[in-house]
């Protein structure tokens, strides 16, 4: 990259980050997923949006404790950053959640969502809202020894268990045995044998309405609502009656909403992101990983539906799909692909 447009974008960049690096409650947060969310994603995520808080994918404490790999490891720039955890032996939480604090994560949240079998066969995950006074135990126990918030990611039930009673029930002992005041509820139950965990996305039905009441019951707790959110209008309507909420799927997909995140939910007078500057503010990031032997694919893949809607989009995701593989690639094919879309502006 010639030198001088380096230093723009150096400016650029600081200029998109500075002001992040505060933990705020979680207002606006796009959710753990899965094999999308990992510190390539996050990192791109965050120069579109300073202020939504933003979730790792789920980490197992077994990950932790026994992996091989650093499966914490994030940029500085992701701030404000949530670490979920998915486990249920409260010592092996609380072990994990003191790392965590140490490396800087600013929340950590257990993972009572999760419906896959694997998750089932250690135990962790949504089967976990069958047993509250344990879920209460693993967070305490992480609460004893971490001072950032422990938080709590569930659904509204699981199987035949989908009273809205079951759910005050599930609440109510989490909260009186520990000090959780802070949950993600994700507004629908999980079946959990039967549905894949994308079906189990999908199938079972939304109730938003749930999550209102669950609100106005526990006025106390931080109550932010998840599930089938896709603009920040339908977000604005939602805050209207929780804390926050927490956006997945169309976040993933369609980046650009998180350009505006800033201005239309924390703070009017902050200009809109230009989503092109925030491209070429990722390039001393790829060229930073590319040097570290990061593999470009492993970055474009998150930014493919950045142009969503836009002409020139189809032309931007085709060159980086069909290029970002090839050895040797490097940021010039992004520019190339960025290029496809500003010529059409
Ligand atoms: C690919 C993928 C992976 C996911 N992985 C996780 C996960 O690791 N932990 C979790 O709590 N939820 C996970 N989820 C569920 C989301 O966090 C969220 O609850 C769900 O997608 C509903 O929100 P949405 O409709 O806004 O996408 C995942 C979802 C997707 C699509």
């Amino acid at each position: 990259m010639h030198e001088n447009t380096q230093i723009q974008n150096d400016n650029k960049f600081n200029e998109v980050m500075a002001g992040s690096g505060k933990f705020k409650p979680s207002r606006f947060s796009v959710a753990p997923m899965l094999d999308w969310t990992d510190r390539h994603c996050r990192y791109f995520h965050r120069l579109l949006s300073k202020e939504a808080l933003l979730y790792t994918e789920m980490v197992t404490t077994g990950a932790i404790i026994h992996g091989k790999g650093d499966y914490l490891a994030y940029n500085e720039h992701e701030h404000p950053l949530a670490l979920q955890l998915g486990g249920s032996d409260p010592q092996a939480l609380a072990q994990c959640a003191k790392i965590a604090q140490e490396r800087g994560y600013d929340e950590i949240n257990l993972n009572v969502g999760c419906p896959s079998d694997r998750v089932q066969n250690g135990r962790f995950g949504a089967c976990l809202m069958g047993d509250a006074a344990l879920v209460a135990d693993c967070v305490k126990s992480m609460q004893d020894v971490v001072d950032v918030p422990v938080t709590v990611k569930t659904r509204i039930g699981i199987d035949e268990q989908d009273s809205y009673a079951f759910l005050c029930d599930f609440i109510d002992t989490v909260v009186k045995n520990s000090e959780c005041d802070n949950f993600v509820i994700h507004a629908r139950k999980a079946w959990l044998s039967g549905l894949s965990p994308k079906e189990n996305r999908e199938i079972p039905p939304l109730d938003y309405p749930r999550v209102y009441q669950l609100k106005k019951d526990f006025p106390q707790l931080t109550i932010s609502i998840n599930g089938g959110i896709k603009s920040l209008e339908e977000a604005k309507q939602h805050l209207q009656y929780v804390d926050g909420v927490m956006v997945g799927r169309e976040a993933y997909q369609n980046p650009s909403i998180l350009a505006q995140v800033d201005r239309e939910l924390f703070d009017q007078t902050v200009p809109v992101m230009n989503t092109v500057d925030a491209i070429k503010a990722l390039y001393p990031y790829i060229e930073q990983e590319l040097s570290k032997g990061t593999y470009l694919g492993h970055v474009t893949r998150h930014i493919l539906g950045i142009f969503q809607g836009i002409p020139g989009a189809r032309q931007w995701r085709r060159h980086l799909s069909e290029n970002a593989h090839k050895p040797g690639a490097d940021v010039m094919v992004v520019e190339k692909a960025l290029e496809m879309v500003t010529e059409r502006l």
